[in-house]
C-alpha cells in the first residue's frame, strides 16, 4: 500500500467540522495533497466558455491562493484569454485521485494587477520568460523550429539584461462563488460538501447526495 492510499483510508468530510470559509478548507486540503507528495498537486482544470455557451477546458497551475481567490498565469490572447475577456465566468477542478478527493470551484475571473504579474514574471526562470514572449499561445505556427530560432535570438538579445514581461502575459484570479469538496468513501457513499456564497457575503454550507 502506498503512503497516499493509506492517507485517504479514514478520511471523511463532516459539515460541522469543515472550515466555515471554503478558501481555508481548500488550504487544509491543499496542504494534505502537498504532504502526500502528490505529483503536481497544484495542477487544476480550468473550464471557460464562449458567451453562447460553448465550453473548453485545459490544465493550468495554481500559483497563489488567498481570500481573493485562485491565481494562475497565462497568455491573455490565448483561447482561454479570449473566452474570459468575453465571458469571465469560469470553473476550476482539482482532482487528487490517490486521496479520492475532488474540489470543484466556480466563480468570476479578473486579471491580477500588472504589478503582481510583473513580480511573478520576474521570479520565473529566464527560459520560461523568453517562452512567454515568443509564444503566441493557441495560434497556429508553421513549425517547431520557428519557436526554437526565436528563443535563441531573444536569449542573445537579453544576455545579461532583465527580460521585461510581455503585456499579453499575466495572471488571472478566479474569485469563487461556489466550492464543492468531494471525499470518496466506502460503498460509494461519498461525502460532498457544497459552499455557496450568499448576497450578505456569508457562505452557506450544504451536504449533497453522492
Ligand atoms: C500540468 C499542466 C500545467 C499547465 N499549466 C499551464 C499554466 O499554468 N498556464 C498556461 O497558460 N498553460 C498551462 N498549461 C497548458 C494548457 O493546458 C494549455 O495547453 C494552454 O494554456 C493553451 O490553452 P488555450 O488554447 O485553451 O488557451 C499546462 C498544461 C499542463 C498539462
Amino acid at each position: 500500500m502506498t503512503t497516499t492510499t493509506r492517507i485517504h483510508k479514514h478520511q471523511n468530510l463532516n459539515e460541522r467540522k469543515v472550515h466555515p470559509d471554503p478558501l481555508k478548507q481548500f488550504q487544509r486540503w491543499f496542504a494534505s495533497a502537498i504532504n502526500a507528495k502528490l505529483p503536481l498537486a497544484e495542477a487544476m482544470i480550468l473550464a471557460t466558455a464562449t458567451p453562447d455557451g460553448k465550453p473548453s477546458s485545459r490544465a493550468v497551475l495554481l500559483k497563489h491562493v488567498d481570500h481573493n481567490g485562485f491565481v494562475f498565469y497565462t497568455n491573455y490572447r490565448s483561447r482561454k484569454g479570449k473566452e474570459l475577456a468575453r465571458n469571465p465566468r469560469a470553473a476550476l477542478t482539482f482532482s487528487w485521485i490517490p486521496l479520492e478527493r475532488q474540489i470543484r470551484i466556480e466563480g468570476i475571473v479578473t486579471k491580477v494587477s500588472p504589478e503582481d504579474s510583473d513580480r511573478y514574471f520576474q521570479s520565473r526562470p529566464r527560459d520560461s520568460q523568453i517562452s512567454a514572449i515568443i509564444s503566441a499561445q493557441s495560434e497556429e505556427i508553421p513549425h517547431r523550429n520557428v519557436l526554437e530560432r526565436m528563443a535563441k535570438k531573444l536569449s542573445e538579445r537579453y544576455k545579461n539584461k532583465p527580460i521585461p514581461r510581455p503585456l499579453q502575459w499575466g495572471g488571472y484570479c478566479l474569485k469563487p462563488t461556489r466550492v464543492e469538496f468531494w471525499q470518496g468513501r466506502k460503498a460509494r457513499l461519498h461525502d460532498r460538501i457544497l459552499y455557496t456564497l450568499l448576497r450578505n457575503g456569508k457562505w452557506k454550507i450544504q451536504r449533497l447526495a453522492p
